[in-house]
């Protein structure tokens, strides 16, 4: 493992106010997305929306890596091009999700186990033959009447960690990303126990398999309290229990923690991540900033819905939010950004 190449990388993933664009869906949730929209779901309109997404003009000004789902590597543009040489073009670090979605774990109803472990170490290789430099895998933790058990959170811990080992091996920076969901109707504050016990397990597991900290970004839940909770929690208070929950479990040397939207409408996932920077910006130890999928691609694809003549006005919508949270990451956003973009709240 050269640990100072994978420093360097992940310091020029989380650099200036730049953030990270999550548009790896796998197909199953692209064509649940496009359904919703009456898009068609073939392999071809998957193509055109990703085609959309790299070629926005200024969208390089915000986003420093994009994560592509496996099936985009292969595609080509209009005019013949491949994402990747696009993404190379406009300086943006293409990374891969790796994870192949989560399955029941057994004897544990209701909670689940990442799978795609299997072959890793050469998949790696191969992606990093392709010039992609960092990867994704999600683990996802339910709370619910007696969830997450110990043993869920043990299990995907250990996963996520051997898979963060075989990524550096490879000269690729992995992101760690263990998800908390917000369904539910838990508070504010057992989401924070429970994301606090998950991260706690997860370093453990890091330390215990020599991940090399510096060459990591983790990618975090928002302490939110959960979407049904009928106590739903200001800004300032969300920011300041995030921060504190963080403080306490997340090592000073990681080299960032860039978080995931989590069904949070865009605006609002844009005004916490400003409020964590407003008031505890000098305090924090990571640079600290977004990878959102829904949060920036949402309202760029209700804009779009398939039809060419609107690929303009969602590109600029794509745009829009990319620089919006990254005003939020210099803690420079204001409500004011979003008049004449009504679309800014799709998706809540
Ligand atoms: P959301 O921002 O939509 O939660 O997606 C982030 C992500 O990459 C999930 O793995």
């Amino acid at each position: 493992m050269n640990t100072q190449e994978l420093k360097h990388l992940s310091e020029r993933l989380m650099t200036g106010d730049k953030g990270l664009l999550a548009m790896d869906e796998s197909t199953g949730t692209c064509n649940k997305r496009f359904k919703a929209l009456g898009i068609p779901q073939t392999e071809e309109y998957r193509r055109k929306y990703r085609q959309l997404i790299v070629t926005t003009p200024h969208l390089e000004e915000s986003i420093s890596g994009a994560i592509l789902f496996e099936e985009t590597l292969q595609q080509l543009t209009d005019d013949g091009q491949s994402f990747l040489a696009i993404l190379k073009q406009k300086d943006i670090i293409p990374g891969i999700k790796v994870d192949q979605g989560t399955s029941p774990l057994p004897f544990f109803p209701g909670e689940t186990i990442t799978e795609g472990l299997d072959r890793l170490t050469e998949r790696m290789a191969n992606y990093y033959q392709m010039g992609l430099r960092f990867a994704k895998w999600r683990a996802v933790i339910h709370i619910d009447t007696d969830l997450p058990t110990k043993t869920a959170i043990s299990a995907n811990a250990f996963t996520l960690a051997r898979y963060a080992a075989i990524c550096q091996e490879a000269g690729i920076v992995p992101i760690v990303e263990p998800e908390v969901l917000m369904d539910g109707s838990h508070s504010l504050q057992t989401c924070a126990a429970v994301t606090e016990d998950v991260l706690k397990e997860v370093f453990n597991a890091l330390y215990e398999q020599k991940v090399s900290l510096e060459g990591m970004i983790l990618k975090p839940n928002m302490i939110l309290p959960g979407l049904t909770c009928p106590d739903q929690n200001n800004t300032e208070t969300i920011a300041q229990q995030t921060i504190h929950s963080f403080m306490k479990v997340v090592p000073a040397a990681v080299g960032g923690i860039a978080f995931l939207s989590g069904g949070q409408s865009p605006c609002l996932a844009t005004e916490r991540l400003n409020m964590m920077q407003l008031r505890y910006g000098p305090q924090m130890p990571w640079p600290l900033t977004f990878s959102f999928s829904r949060a920036i691609q949402q309202p760029a694809l209700e804009i779009w819905k398939g039809n060419d003549q609107n690929i303009k006005a969602a590109q600029q919508s794509l745009a829009h939010r990319a620089a919006c949270n990254s005003a939020a990451r210099r803690a420079e956003y204001h409500a004011e950004m979003e008049k004449n973009h009504t679309s800014s709240n799709a998706g809540s």
